[in-house]
């Protein structure tokens, strides 16, 4: 049967598991309608965050048995259409958990300690010596994590915050407006892990960020669109936010150019789950789901 990869992915995980089938890779940025002619035919799709897999490829896929996402957020798939005509799509939950909250780290502990500007002068042969003024970042031990979404990432980089000495709000969307208000008062840290839907986008613009304490920090290794890049750079500008940290954008690989001088913000591409170990447990996850589907057997990681 014909399984079409969107993009290439860590081996050994196609080639193995997928041996069987016919394995056709495409790459990301290809224009709708070769996209199109790839997908017709397919009985199976290996899904890829850039690639959107809209309702007008599957409704032209009359053989399509799966759509497994390489990923664990499947805000790239049109859903609804795929329930329509009982489709199964899987994600890639688990795998990618510990990776995805590293990062996170990772960019918590750059912005609050002003690693971007700190890093440039080291660099740059300026440096003129040790002042006890400069550079002065925000200590973590003692001040308040918050976590909006406190599902597996989520808690991840909660219990990584508790190693840290921070105290943890965490909440996910079916909690209360109350708790959604000591987070955005209360967080010095605020680090977003939902998954993007039609409630959770722009979640955070200008009358959330108001009520975020002064000089917090926001983290953003979620997805882009949860976040209202006009209302964060205006929340930089008012010393309201005294840094970000982001790793998602809303129309990747775009990035607001005005984001770009900042030195009050750590920009990544998408690296969250970019470990050996975990994009190649998600290659494998995703070809092993096709390999359950094709052959008629359920599917383990079943989304809808
Ligand atoms: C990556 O962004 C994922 O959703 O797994």
């Amino acid at each position: 049967m014909k399984v079409f990869v969107t993009q290439a992915q860590p081996e050994p995980s196609v080639s193995d598991l997928l041996r069987e089938h016919e394995v056709v890779t495409g790459q990301a940025g290809l224009p709708f309608s070769e996209l199109q002619n790839l997908v017709a035919d397919a009985d199976a799709i290996l899904a890829t965050p850039p690639v959107r897999i809209s309702r007008e490829l599957i409704e032209n896929a009359p053989k399509l048995k799966i759509v497994a996402n390489g990923a664990v957020g499947t805000d790239n798939i049109d859903l609804l259409a795929c329930k329509e005509r009982g489709i199964p799509v899987t994600n890639t939950p688990g795998v990618l958990t510990e990776a995805t909250a590293d990062l996170t780290w990772a960019l918590i502990l750059c912005v609050a300690r002003k690693i971007r500007a700190a890093e440039a002068v080291a660099r740059s042969g300026r440096w003129d010596g040790w002042k006890p003024t400069d550079f002065l970042g925000m200590s973590l031990s003692g001040k308040t994590l918050g976590i909006y979404g406190l599902g597996r990432i989520g808690s991840a980089v909660a219990r990584r915050g508790e190693a840290f000495g921070m105290r943890i709000i965490g909440m996910t969307e079916a909690d209360s407006r109350t708790v959604f208000e000591r987070l955005l008062s209360e967080s010095d840290v605020l680090s977003l892990h939902c998954p993007l839907t039609e409630k959770t986008r722009n979640r955070f613009s200008t009358a959330e960020f108001q009520r975020m304490k002064t000089g917090s920090i926001l983290i953003n290794t979620a997805r882009g669109g949860v976040v209202d890049t006009g209302a964060l750079i205006e929340a930089l500008d008012s010393g309201r936010l005294s840094g970000a940290g982001l790793d998602v954008y809303p129309e990747e690989p775009r990035i607001d150019p005005r984001l770009l001088p900042r030195e009050d913000v750590v920009l990544l591409p998408h690296i969250g789950s970019g470990t050996v170990e975990a994009r190649l447990a998600m290659a494998r996850t995703a070809s092993s789901e096709i390999r359950r589907a094709l052959a008629g057997e359920p599917v383990v990681n079943r989304v809808v």
